[in-house]
């Protein structure tokens, strides 16, 4: 497996382009299968969990072309059933539920396992599904959801930890082509979901309330194929912008959308770190000593989980106490065990991590346990002294486009070291 090797104490300096988003991309791609008219995704990001869902929709029956950045799909014959290794391989590919079953009024996809993050049950996505008419099953570790026809109907899809992303886009997905007016009460307001929302909106769907809690649905008879461009990555933005800060840099992030950080930037201008918009540019510079912040996770406009880890990396360095508080998965915190390695000092009380900052880190052989962890690795091994070696690092593969890359371009002294 691959690794990285980071040498720190490199002050981070020049221009980064923000990728297409991750999270928008992934229930985009399964919306290409509700029509069977050509459909062209653009800004895709090069990245697994974008082949992943590529390989399932081909799978399915769709007929899936990448050139560059550009993604040409074309879902003209499908079967509802999808491969149980493939589904299982990645959480987000559960999206390809609400499409099959608007479209063929059946799907039966793998149940997707808990992860290192937490539990992540369905059960919201099935209430979805079962609100519009569906007969949900499980069996042999499938859950199949089934229906003569599918009725708009309304329904409160909030849960323990408040609203679910892909739970609303799979439903949103299920509904487009249901007979009436759906409303989804509790929907998720993610920038993701707004975009997915524009997208079948092209595709001729009727949604209003997209980005809003309250999402209404007019079903329509069939969609057909459209044209979209993916909105680019908050959390990747994020990530640099944390990676900038952490090492006494200077960044510029080109192409970041600052509507969609503004919690992440709010939180980041009172640790003192300097924010300067100009157009859809974003530049990100320490002008000197950090102030320790607390922060809670929560689901959109609050701070957002997927830069908890990274935003922890940031306080380990700054001197003083902060509190973080996960509130959305329960066991979101493996990357404290690593970045202890590292020297920092962080305790984990219930929900919430006491980092106690300021420590020096040193380099330290790593292991990157999910995604956002190994981010936060990334930016603590970039900001700490001597050398960090980083193991298994497919996880950033999944959510980074050329990461050392994209790095190494900011002037940093970091090597892919691949493993034959
Ligand atoms: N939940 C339920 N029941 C459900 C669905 C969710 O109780 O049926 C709970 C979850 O257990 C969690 C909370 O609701 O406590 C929120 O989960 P959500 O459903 O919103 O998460 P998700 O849609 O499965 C997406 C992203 C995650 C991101 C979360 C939260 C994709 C592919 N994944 O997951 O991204 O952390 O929303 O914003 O869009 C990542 O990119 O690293 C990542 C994990």
């Amino acid at each position: 497996m691959d690794s990285l090797l980071i040498k720190g104490s490199v002050p981070l300096r020049g221009e980064v382009t923000i990728s297409g988003a991750k999270n928008a991309v992934l229930p985009i791609m399964a919306a290409t299968l509700l029509t069977t008219e050509p459909c062209v995704i653009r800004r895709v990001p090069r990245l697994s969990d974008v082949q992943f869902m590529g390989q399932i929709l081909t799978w399915l029956g769709a007929q899936v072309r990448s050139e560059g950045d550009t993604l040409r799909i074309q879902a003209r014959k499908i079967q509802g059933a999808g491969d149980y290794d493939l589904i299982r391989k990645m959480r987000g590919s559960i999206c390809v539920m609400g499409p099959l079953l608007g479209r063929l009024k059946q799907a039966s996809v793998s149940l997707p396992g808990g992860c290192v993050i937490g539990a992540r049950p369905i059960n919201l996505h099935l209430k979805g599904f079962e609100a519009l008419g569906a007969r949900v099953t499980i069996e042999g570790g499938y859950v199949h959801a089934r229906a003569k026809r599918l009725a708009g109907a309304t329904m409160f899809l909030g849960g323990r930890a408040g609203s679910t992303v892909l739970g609303t886009a799979n439903v949103m997905m299920a509904a487009v082509l249901a007979e009436g007016v759906t409303i989804i009460e509790s929907a998720a307001c993610e920038p993701e979901i707004v975009d997915l929302a524009r997208f079948l909106t092209a595709m001729g769907a009727q949604i209003s309330g997209a980005g809003s809690p309250t999402l209404t649905i007019t079903g329509v008879k069939q969609l057909h194929g459209a044209e979209h461009e993916v909105i680019p990555d908050r959390i990747e933005a994020a990530t640099y912008a944390i990676a900038a800060a952490a090492t006494h840099g200077e960044v510029t992030l080109r192409g970041a959308r600052a509507e969609h950080l503004r919690a992440v930037l709010d939180k980041l201008a009172d640790a003192g770190v300097g924010i300067e918009r100009r157009g859809a540019d974003l530049t990100i510079r320490r002008p000197g000593r950090l102030k320790p912040v607390d922060i809670t996770t929560l689901p959109y406009a609050g701070f957002p989980t997927d830069v908890q880890a990274q935003m922890m990396a940031l306080m380990a360095l700054t001197p003083g106490i902060s509190i973080i508080t996960e509130r959305i998965f329960e066991s979101r915190f493996m990357h404290v065990s690593e970045l202890a390695r590292l020297g920092a000092d962080i305790e984990i009380e219930g929900p919430s991590a006491i980092v106690k900052g300021g420590k020096p880190l040193s380099g330290a052989p790593v292991m990157a346990s999910d995604l956002r962890a190994s981010a936060a690795l990334v930016i603590a091994g970039l900001a700490a002294r001597g050398t960090t070696q980083i193991n298994r690092i497919y996880h950033l593969d999944r959510g980074y486009e050329n990461i050392d890359g994209k790095l190494r371009q900011l002037g940093a002294r970091i090597e892919r070291i691949e493993e034959s």
